[in-house]
């Protein structure tokens, strides 16, 4: 991983620069590139276009890492309230046999994991509530991958709740040295598993840094994935990537609806777009809210050309 890649990582978890960005005149008009907007009704506006093109949607309402209850509980409201307004939308007419084309994604920080006192127990409860409402409504909700650190808590909590939501998805990073293995044990019938690189600063001791050593582990991990009998999401934007997996699903003899493709709101949206198309299913995740900062961040330490345009916009401005 490159100094400037972790300095950005770094920064992204900084309240202090949040602040001060966040402040930035020019920071709303720069962030609209990734994220959808502020309001719930942008972000199922965004649903209704995104599913007029042929392609899937996961909304994220923002937020990480709170820090009272009383936090997480509005997270949850607000979910509750997306699913519903996402519930009305068309999406019962479009064709995809089991799948389910409308999902929210949720971060278990964001609901209370890191409480002090029974942080795990309370995201728990919290996740239920927002799977139980999203069965109701006919979603999908898949759980984001956080730092290393919550990995054990978020798939403890994800195996005890898919047995009453059989369809909850969760996210594995092929960083994590232990991912190959978490796809062998988390590739049986029904999983959905979202493969991706993985997006923190993560240790040595817990993860590939090299990037060729990601990527070849993100190879290995689909090779499990698409070997066993779950719906894999293969979540990336990477050529290489997206080659060798439909070369790997091609030769497994998946169907079209026995796996899907998944790329990030504002990221390769022409890719995206093609891929849909040519009758490939693909999920587009769709951020939205006000706590935008650590999610653009990331987005700006993934590729510095990102970077390149937030200083421009800045310099400009
Ligand atoms: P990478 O960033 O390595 O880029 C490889 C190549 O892709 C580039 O060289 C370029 O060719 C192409 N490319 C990338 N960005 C481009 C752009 N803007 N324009 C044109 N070409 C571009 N992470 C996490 O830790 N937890 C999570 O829960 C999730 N969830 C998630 C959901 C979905 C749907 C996606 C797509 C990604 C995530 N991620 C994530 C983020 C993920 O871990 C990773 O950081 C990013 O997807 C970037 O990795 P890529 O595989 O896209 O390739």
């Amino acid at each position: 991983m490159s100094a400037l890649r972790s300095t950005m990582l770094a920064a992204a978890r900084s309240a202090r620069l949040e602040r001060t960005v966040t402040r930035l005149p020019v920071s709303r008009a720069v962030v609209a590139r990734f994220v959808a907007g502020t309001t719930e009704q942008q972000a199922v506006d965004t649903a209704r276009t995104l599913l007029r093109s042929g392609r899937f949607v996961s909304i994220d309402h923002l937020g990480e890492d709170t820090t009272d209850l009383a936090s997480a509980q509005a997270i949850v409201a607000n979910y509750r309230s997306l699913i519903t307004a996402l519930g009305s939308l068309p999406h019962a007419d479009v064709t995809t046999g089991a799948v389910r084309p409308l999902e929210v994604s949720v971060k278990l920080s964001a609901l209370g994991q890191a409480l002090p006192h029974d942080g795990h127990a309370i995201a728990r409860d919290h996740a239920h509530q927002i799977c139980a409402a999203a069965e109701a409504a006919g979603l999908w909700v898949t759980v984001d991958a956080e730092d290393h650190t919550t990995t054990d808590s978020t798939l403890s909590i994800v195996r005890e709740l898919r047995a009453e939501f059989p369809w909850l998805g969760t996210v594995l990073q092929a960083y994590l040295r232990r991912t190959e293995e978490d796809c062998r044990a988390m590739a049986g019938p029904g999983s959905r598993i979202r493969l991706c690189k993985g997006a923190y600063d993560e240790p040595e001791s817990v993860a590939f840094r090299d990037r060729a050593e990601v990527d070849a582990s993100y190879l290995r991990c689909l090779a499990v994935l698409v070997a066993g009998t779950g719906y894999p999401m293969i979540a990336s934007h990477d050529p290489a990537v997206l080659g060798a997996a439909e070369v790997a699903v091609q030769s497994a003899q998946r169907k079209t609806e026995e796996y899907e493709y998944q790329m990030l709101f504002g990221i390769r949206s022409d890719e995206q777009q093609r891929l849909a198309d040519a009758g490939k299913h693909v999920r587009v995740y769709v951020p939205y809210g006000d706590q935008w900062y650590g999610y653009f961040l990331r987005r700006l330490a993934e590729r510095p050309a990102n970077l390149g345009f937030f200083l421009r916009a800045l310099v400009g401005g």
